[in-house]
């Protein structure tokens, strides 16, 4: 009989007749002391019985109590005994290991689902311990460690609480260590917070106490391996076919296009799409903090920008990188995020020839990002009279692509918006397309739809000059 089979008959016997509670002793961290696990009978006196109704609830905790427990006890074991061994030799004799757990508690109840521990243990040893499965889980777009005992993970556009914990801030930091170390950078006290990026194109943040109150805090936006296409984003509702068509067309015809929209709303996924609209003939410098774009085309040149370093030296900011790029020789530029003073460099180097130009930026309007723009210029330091940044933000930009994500998780470009001209000191801006918005449904999903105004953007004689030609019906509201 495998290790297994035995394990499992012999919890049958008892596994639902047993109560007794578990308490892992409080150690102080003091050097040479080893922190013991001690188990004793459930107190006779136990006034309070569970209800039929809490029962269940009540059997499912001390089920994950008692695979607590051994997992706790197998990695004190493995700590004591084999911490000098190869990872893979432990793995392998995990059952071995196991077995003789049992042997030495012998009241040890046994776990459930012993594959399940098993493969717990694997991820720790091997993996980014207890989040490595929604790191493998393609589903999962994002992961938040919010201490050890909160973990939230995003799937379909929604935050979800999962019900994997760590056992403490040293078993977080454990896995921390495992995630930057090979990337050359550490996490300690003297440099609290981090921002790397996985060998897998995925993206780390990490902040510590003391500045993370609540313990180490680590949020991974996930890599997508094949990044989302146009057809993607029309199949998800974020855009119609004929803003598709109309974005397509904006790209061909080199017009400077602005994405701007909250924090994961979706900017630079649009961005990704709007850059694979580019020609294959075009040079494109693309310019990051991390490197998230993944563009096609033959002719690309990717830069990132660089952290200082300890000594508070050494840095390259996207400002310094939009002012190198113009010495590429770029037919376009494509900013992954203008947070600052670069806003200027690049409003200069789409005013002075370098059409087609992509940037992102945050805010939650066109109208806002306009004003937006305005203080990150002023940010490069640069004494500019407000009128003359106006006309640069103007002569600079021809379309704002607000992207939202809504209260339901879905994202959606709620304003294709042309930047007409500056009239007096107002910039002027019209709304090409727009997203209505009608009600929210039972199941809290919003109704709304994306339609036309109307209005034919000005550029659109533009367009069909550069031999762009677009059906005048896409700017037309369909009957209904
Ligand atoms: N149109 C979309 N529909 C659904 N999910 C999207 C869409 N665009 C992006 N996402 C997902 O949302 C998350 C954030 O996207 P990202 O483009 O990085 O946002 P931002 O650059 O605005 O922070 C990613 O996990 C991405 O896969
Ligand atoms: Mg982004």
């Amino acid at each position: 009989m495998s290790l297994l089979a035995k394990l499992q008959s012999k919890h049958q016997g008892e596994a639902e007749t047993t109560e007794r509670t578990t308490v892992i002793a409080e150690v102080p961290e003091e050097k040479g002391h080893q922190p013991v696990a001690t188990t004793e009978a459930a107190p006779a006196l136990d006034p309070i019985k569970p209800k039929k109704k809490e029962r269940k609830q009540v059997k499912a905790e001390k089920v994950a109590d008692e695979h607590k427990e051994l997992k706790d006890l197998i990695f004190k074991y493995i700590l004591k005994e084999r911490q000098n061994e190869d990872v893979e030799e432990i793995i392998s004799d995990l059952d071995d290991i196991i077995e003789e757990i049992f042997n030495e508690n012998e009241d040890l109840n046994v776990v459930n689902d012993l594959d399940q521990l098993k493969a717990e243990i694997t991820n720790d040893l091997t993996g980014y311990g207890p989040i490595n499965p929604l790191l493998l889980d393609e589903e999962v777009t994002e992961v938040m460690v919010n201490g050890p005992q909160q973990v939230y993970a995003e799937r379909g556009g929604r935050l979800e609480l999962t019900d994997i914990t760590f056992r403490d801030n040293d078993h977080v930091m454990a896995v921390l260590e495992k995630i930057v170390a090979p990337l050359g950078r550490r996490v300690d006290e003297s440099s609290p917070m981090v921002d790397a990026r996985l060998k897998d194109g995925s993206r780390v943040n990490a902040i510590i106490p003391p500045l993370a109150l609540g313990g180490p805090t680590i949020t991974i936006r996930k890599f997508s391996k094949d990044p989302f296409t146009i057809h993607d984003l029309i199949r998800f509702g974020t855009l119609t076919e004929e803003m598709a068509a109309f974005t397509k067309a904006c790209v061909e015809a080199k017009l400077n296009i602005f994405v701007s929209g909250g924090t994961g709303s979706g900017k630079t996924t649009t961005l990704n799409v709007l850059s694979s609209f580019i020609s294959n003939k075009d040079r494109i410098v693309t310019i990051e903090d991390a490197a998230e774009l993944q563009l096609g085309q033959e002719h690309v040149v990717s830069l990132e920008t660089r952290p200082p370093n300890i000594e508070g030296r050494g840095a390259i900011t996207i400002r310094d990188l939009v002012r190198n790029s113009l010495r590429m020789r770029p037919d376009r530029i494509v900013i992954g995020e203008v947070r600052s003073g670069e806003a200027l460099d690049m409003l200069q180097a789409m005013n002075t020839g370098h059409d087609g130009s992509l940037a992102t930026g945050h805010s939650n309007s066109p109208r806002d990002m306009v004003a937006r723009l305005e203080t990150m210029v002023l940010m490069a330091g640069m004494e500019l009279p407000v009128k003359a940044i106006r006309e640069q933000i103007a002569g600079a930009l021809d379309v704002i692509i607000q992207q939202s994500r809504l209260k339901d998780g879905s994202r959606r470009i709620t304003n294709i918006t042309e930047v007409q001209g500056l009239e007096g000191d107002i910039i002027v801006l019209q709304d090409i397309f727009t997203f209505k918005q009608f009600g929210v449904d039972d199941n809290g999903k919003i109704i709304g739809k994306l339609v036309p105004t109307g209005v034919r953007p000005k550029f659109y004689e533009r367009m069909e000059h550069e031999g762009i030609h677009l059906p005048a019906s896409i700017f037309m509201e369909k009957g209904e």
